[in-house]
């Protein structure tokens, strides 16, 4: 006699009387089943092996990997390999950039929606004077395993997948734009997102997110947010990697970073640990950017975060994108004077504002403590986001604030007020911005 046993038909019939009667294990939970498949955990100790490997690269071609060096080719030949060996479809683009050639590495996943492409990418080039292993070995690493991770698992998701390698970002991103620019323009319609990283384990290490798409932003953030690890947004140069010629062709990017020759604070040390006063990484473009220049625990971080956003935003079931209103028109704050407001208006929500509402402020100032701060609904009730406090001697209020806002009609004009209360330091609001989930 033979029959087939499912889990639910299993759980009804009575365990007992059926164990007998089966041979093999019960069967697993599909993903199906069990909802969106969970990413895996990426070994941190493959991504050093990785920039080990990266490290002999440089150390056997002159010490770099820079565009036009063998140590370039090098790299683009161990990372091709490996993807050759794990079942993808990798493809060398060629361009001349200072009379050498240089090299894009393009690899696809097979299966997924050909017309929803998820991508991922890091530059894969190092300056001349050192083997760039934080940058960008870190980023390069780590999608490279991210990669290897979707084919062990036998990830098929709903959208496709694809990672790049850029050459000559160290000379002005010249790899991804001439990707981005040959790309036709119904190839660029089908990329739903283009994820960057750019050095993600720099030795005193911040944890920073781009402040992009509201979607991928959400998604590290909110990895982050369950690890109890506080973010800040990327500010060390918007437009300094490769996701910006993705971003001036309109397709939504995001990605991580741990910084480069900017100073840690002390309020950055407090939170994250690391030297306060030095920079996020002392080695940056030198000789010393080696397989030393890596902090692991935030190399370990960022890998799993790159594997959770791209498990995530390929699954087909992410949420719709939250209904954004910003307004980016500075307004002064007289210094010590009268309170001043930004606005946006709101329309095409229906009903209340939610218990969630995500306010972006972004003022610029030089002694924070000075502002008082209030998010005022449209019938003038005021929720305030921050207090005066003669002590918070910090610079700026960039930050996002939660609001519970339920008891809110959403359409209708929002206001961001802030006063100044203390003679002295000044400055202005640079930007609102309400997100509605
Ligand atoms: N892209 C720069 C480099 O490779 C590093 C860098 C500076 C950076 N600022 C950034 C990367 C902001 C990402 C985001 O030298
Ligand atoms: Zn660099
Ligand atoms: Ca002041």
């Amino acid at each position: 006699m033979t029959f087939s046993v499912h889990r639910h038909a299993l759980a009804l019939a009575g365990a007992v009387a059926l164990a007998a009667a089966l041979t093999g294990p019960v069967p697993a939970a599909t993903a199906e089943e069990a909802g969106t498949a969970a990413a895996p955990d990426i070994s941190v100790a493959n991504v050093k092996q990785h920039l080990a490997d990266l490290q002999s690269i440089a150390t056997a071609n002159g010490g770099n990997r820079a565009h036009g060096r063998a140590g370039y080719r090098a790299s683009i030949d161990f990372v091709k390999a490996k993807l050759d060996a794990a079942g993808f479809t990798t493809t060398v683009q060629q361009f001349t950039y200072n009379g050498a050639t240089g090299y894009n590495l393009v690899a696809d996943w097979p299966g997924g929606d050909p017309n929803q492409v998820l991508m991922a990418g890091s530059h894969l080039d190092s300056v001349t004077s050192g083997p760039g292993i934080n940058d960008n070995g870190s980023g390069s690493a780590a999608i490279l395993e991210t990669a290897l991770a979707v084919s062990r698992a036998g990830y098929q998701p709903t959208k496709h997948l694809r990672f790049g390698w850029w050459g000559a970002e160290e000379l002005g991103l010249v790899g991804s734009k001439y990707y981005v620019n040959n790309l036709p323009s119904t190839e660029r319609a089908k990329l739903t997102g283009y994820l960057n990283f750019d050095m993600i384990g720099s030795p005193n290490p911040g944890y920073f997110v781009y402040d992009d798409d509201p979607t991928i932003e959400k998604t590290f953030k909110d990895y982050f947010a369950g690890l109890g690890i506080p973010t800040e947004i990327e500010t060390e140069g918007d437009g300094r990697s490769d996701h910006a010629p993705f971003k001036n062709a309109g397709i939504p990017v995001g990605g991580l970073f741990t910084g480069a020759d900017y100073t840690k604070t002390s309020a950055q040390a407090q939170k994250w640990g690391g030297t306060a006063g030095q920079a996020f990484d002392r080695c940056y473009h030198s000789s010393c950017d080696t397989t030393a220049n890596i902090n692991d625990t935030a190399l370990d971080r960022n890998s799993d975060a790159i594997a959770h956003a791209i498990w995530t935003l390929s699954s087909g079931t992410t949420p719709p994108p939250g209904k954004v209103f910003e307004n980016t028109a500075d307004v002064s704050i007289p210094d010590n004077g009268a309170a001043v407001t930004s606005s946006v208006t709101v329309s095409g929500v229906t009903g209340n504002a939610p218990s969630n509402l995500s306010v972006g402020v972004d003022i610029v100032h030089t002694y924070r403590g000075d502002l008082v701060v209030d998010l005022v609904a449209p019938d003038g009730s005021v929720y305030n986001l921050k207090p005066y406090s003669s002590s918070d001697s910090a610079d700026d209020v960039r930050t996002t604030y939660t609001v519970n806002a339920s008891s809110e009609v959403a359409n209708g004009t929002w206001r961001l007020r802030v006063q100044d209360r203390a003679a002295y330091d000044t400055g202005y609001i640079n930007s609102f911005k309400l997100t509605f989930p």
